[in-house]
């Protein structure tokens, strides 16, 4: 009787699964196809939940480093209700930023605030923004570095690990501020550094750099819309793909794509 009740339940789990997303089969990533962005969220925030409660069963905290962009807004207004989760033994890093004051609404770290840490009830010591008082993006950059040192309490060659890092990716394949054809993307040393914009209708940028990305735990894209479909078949699938978006192969960390059916239209299996 057990066993049937059991078997009965992991039937039902399946179910709930299928019905929140569809697998694309792929070796060293997890491709998921979500019918609606509130499945994509609930998702996100339930593997929030059980990366945070192994990050802080084993060393006492829980580091994320977010993106900015409008794809996660929905998701950080969702995550701002979720008080029961250990807020006050999470750290919120930024995965970029743009170099405008604070009060600029092109500012990550603003728009962060407004969706998500300004709802929440944790310590302002864990949240951890990129500066952009200083003169110059480079100076900014240095001072996060620091920041990122001085925290994770590495030096030389032991990178930080963040538990998740939350990425988004443009139609241009760009991630975080890693843009093509720029040295960003070249950078092997350095944590984070400044992104100097071609087209200067656009602001200069501060980004953490691929190897640091590479040595997170936990990686996730989230991208929607039929306006990526493109850019994320090349991501996901061409072999060797030079876009930065598809130069994020963790180390050792779990790697997600996290779609609407809209954006993962194009590929295949799906
Ligand atoms: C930023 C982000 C950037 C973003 C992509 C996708 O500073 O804008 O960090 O990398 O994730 O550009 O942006 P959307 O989510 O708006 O499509």
């Amino acid at each position: 009787m057990a066993d049937t009740v059991r078997k009965l339940q992991c039937a039902s789990e399946a179910a709930k699964r299928r019905e929140a997303y569809s697998v694309v089969p792929h070796k060293y990533k997890k491709v998921l196809i979500f019918r609606t962005i509130g499945l994509l969220s609930d998702f996100v925030i339930a593997q929030w939940r059980a990366i945070s409660e192994k990050a802080i069963k084993k060393r006492g905290c829980f580091t994320a480093a977010l993106s900015g962009g409008s794809t996660p807004v929905f998701l950080y207004k969702k995550l701002s209700r979720e008080n029961a989760l250990p807020w006050k033994k999470t750290h919120i890093f930024m995965a970029d930023e743009r170099f405008v004051p604070y009060e600029d609404d092109r500012n990550n770290f603003s728009m962060i605030n407004r969706t998500l840490l300004g709802h929440l009830n944790i310590p302002k010591e864990n949240i951890h923004p990129i500066s952009t008082d200083e003169n110059m993006p480079a100076a900014s950059a240095v001072k996060y570095e620091k920041k990122l040192i001085s925290f994770f309490r590495t030096s030389g060659n032991c990178l930080p690990q963040f538990d998740l890092i939350l990425l988004g990716i443009g139609e241009d394949g760009h991630t975080a501020s890693l843009f093509p054809q720029t040295e960003s993307v070249k950078e092997v040393k350095r944590l984070a550094m400044a992104v100097s914009s071609k087209n200067k209708t656009k602001k200069d940028r501060i980004t953490i750099t691929l190897p640091l990305i590479n040595n997170a735990a936990n990686i996730m894209f989230l991208v929607t819309g039929e306006k990526k479909s493109k850019i994320v078949k090349e991501v996901i699938e061409k072999k060797n793909s030079l876009l930065p978006a598809a130069r994020v192969k963790p180390e050792n960390g779990r790697l997600f794509f996290l779609l609407d059916e809209d954006a993962g239209r194009l590929l295949k299996n799906n």
